[in-house]
C-alpha cells in the first residue's frame, strides 16, 4: 500500500531538483523582474555566421610580448572625459576631442590650456551635461541625446572647416572658428538615423559614415554585440544634392570609416565580426566588399598615418568561450539574463579586456602591434593617430589622451 502511493507519486512528481531547475531556467529566460542585464531590452540574438574561426585567427596573430604599449604616457588626466576621436587642424594646432559631455574640445597648450570649440547641442548646458568623469558612466545615458556624443571627428583641409559624426545628431558641420555645429545628414529615405559613429571626406565633398544599428542607439551599445545583430550600414552624404545614400547595408557594428591615399578604397570595422573590411571605390572592383584583416578582439576606429597605412584600435580579445556564445544564440539567451552584472558574466567567460594597436599596410598586412597586455596603463581605446612620431590615442570612457613616441624605441625603455 505504502509502496504503491509512492510510486504513483514518483510519477507525477518528478525530481524536485528538476522542477526547480526549469522553473529557474524558465525564469532566467523570461526574466520577469528584468534581473539580467538585457532586463527590458526585446532581445533577439542571431547566429554569428561572418565572423572568422577563433583558432584560425589568434594562430597567425603576431603578439607583442614586451607588451610595448604599457610605456605609454597618460596626458591631461582628469581634464577630458572619453576622448573618443582625435583631430589636428590645418595649423596644426590640438589635439581636438569628442567628449562624452557632448562637447568638442581643443588643446591650446600650457597656458590657455583646453576650450571648448564646438557644441553639437543648441540645448547644451553645463548644468545639465558637463558632469566630468560621471560622463562616462550610465548616470550620462538619459542626457546623451540632448548633450550629444561626438564620436567621430575629421577636419576639411581645405575650407578648415570641421565634420562630426555625433552618435544621436548624425552628421554634423562646424565652421573653423568654432561655435554651434550644423546638422547635415540626419535621416536617410526619411527615416533618423539613430547611431552615426564615424565618418570620412572624400575629396569630391561626399561624406562618408558609418550608421551602427537602426535598432539601438549609442547607450545601448553593448546589445548590438550581444546580439551580434546586423542593421548597421555604411552611409554617404552628397553636398551638391544634400542627399544621403545607402551605399551598404546589413553589416554588424560598423564602426570606424579611413578612405585610402589615392581613395580608390575605403575601409571600416565591423566590430561585432572582428574585422576590418575593404569597400573598392574606383577601378575594376568598384562596388565590391571585401576582408581587409581578421582581427583578435573589438576594433573601434581607424586612422591613417601620412605613409598611407593604417593604425587599428582594438579591445582585445575574443575567447573560446565567447566563440561558443557567438554561434548558438539560445545559450546567449540564458547567459545574458542571469541576474548578474555584465563585467562578471564577461569575467566568467575569460573576456579579461586589453588593449591592442596595430598597423597595416595598405594591403592588409601587419606591419606593427603594440599591446598593453596587463591592461596596466592604456585602456579602452578607441583611436590611434600618428602624427610627427608621436601616436596619440583616444579612449571611449577614460579620463585622458595616452601616447607613445612612434617608431618605439627600446632604448628610451631601457634608459627610463
Ligand atoms: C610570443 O610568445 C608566444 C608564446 O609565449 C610565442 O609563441 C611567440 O613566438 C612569441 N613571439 C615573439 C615575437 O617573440
Ligand atoms: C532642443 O530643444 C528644443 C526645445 O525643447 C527641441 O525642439 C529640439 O529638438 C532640441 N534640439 C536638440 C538638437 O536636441
Ligand atoms: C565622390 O566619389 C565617390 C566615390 O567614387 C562617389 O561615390 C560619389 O558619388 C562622389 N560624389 C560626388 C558629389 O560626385
Amino acid at each position: 500500500m505504502e509502496e504503491k502511493r509512492n510510486t504513483r507519486e514518483d510519477c507525477l512528481m518528478p525530481q524536485p531538483w528538476l522542477v526547480f531547475l526549469a522553473l529557474a531556467l524558465g525564469l532566467i529566460y523570461m526574466d520577469p523582474f528584468e534581473l539580467g542585464p538585457l532586463g527590458g531590452y526585446d532581445y533577439r540574438p542571431v547566429k554569428a555566421h561572418d565572423i572568422a574561426p577563433y583558432k584560425e585567427v589568434m594562430e597567425k596573430w603576431r603578439a607583442d610580448n614586451g607588451s610595448k604599449l604599457r610605456f605609454g604616457r597618460l596626458e591631461f588626466v582628469d581634464e577630458v572625459f572619453g576622448p573618443e576621436s582625435l583631430e589636428f587642424d590645418v595649423k596644426g594646432r590640438g589635439p581636438y576631442a569628442g567628449l562624452a559631455d557632448g562637447r568638442i574640445v581643443r588643446w591650446m597648450g600650457g597656458a590657455l590650456g583646453w576650450e571648448t570649440f564646438s557644441l553639437v547641442s543648441p540645448n547644451w548646458t553645463e548644468m545639465v551635461c558637463a558632469n566630468g568623469v560621471y560622463s562616462t558612466t550610465p548616470l550620462q545615458h538619459k542626457k546623451e541625446k540632448l548633450c550629444g556624443r561626438p564620436l567621430g571627428l575629421r577636419f576639411d583641409k581645405v575650407t578648415g572647416e570641421l565634420y562630426i559624426a555625433d552618435a544621436y545628431h548624425g552628421i554634423m558641420v562646424t565652421r573653423a572658428e568654432g561655435g554651434l555645429a550644423t546638422p547635415l545628414a540626419s535621416h536617410v529615405n526619411g527615416n533618423p538615423i539613430i547611431f552615426a559613429n564615424d565618418l570620412d571626406l572624400h575629396s569630391n565633398g561626399s561624406i562618408f559614415f558609418s550608421d551602427t544599428s537602426m535598432r539601438y542607439t549609442r547607450k545601448d551599445h553593448f546589445i548590438i554585440l550581444l546580439e551580434g545583430e546586423a542593421t548597421g550600414r555604411l552611409l554617404r552624404y552628397d553636398p551638391p544634392s544634400k542627399t544621403t545614400h545607402v551605399v551598404l547595408q546589413g553589416l554588424a557594428f560598423p564602426n570606424g570609416v579611413q578612405l585610402s591615399k589615392d581613395q580608390s578604397f575605403l575601409l571600416f570595422t565591423e566590430t561585432t565580426n572582428c574585422r576590418i573590411m575593404k569597400y573598392w571605390l574606383e577601378g575594376p572592383k568598384t562596388g565590391e566588399l571585401e576582408l581587409f584583416a581578421n582581427l583578435p578582439g573589438f576594433p573601434d576606429n581607424v586612422r591613417m598615418n601620412e605613409k598611407g597605412q593604417f593604425w587599428v584600435a582594438i579591445d582585445c580579445c575574443r575567447t573560446p568561450a565567447q566563440e561558443v556564445l557567438s554561434q548558438h544564440p539560445w545559450l546567449r539567451s540564458i547567459y545574458f539574463k542571469l541576474p548578474l552584472k555584465l563585467s562578471f558574466l564577461g569575467r566568467m567567460i575569460s573576456m579579461k579586456m586589453f588593449t591592442v594597436i596595430c598597423l597595416f599596410s595598405e594591403d592588409g598586412e601587419v606591419l606593427e602591434v603594440l599591446e598593453d597586455r596587463g591592461g596596466e596603463v592604456v585602456k579602452l581605446v578607441s583611436e590611434v593617430r600618428e602624427v610627427a612620431g608621436k601616436l596619440w590615442i583616444g579612449t571611449v570612457a577614460h579620463n585622458h589622451v595616452a601616447t607613445l613616441p612612434f617608431p618605439f624605441q627600446e632604448e628610451v625603455v631601457v634608459l627610463s
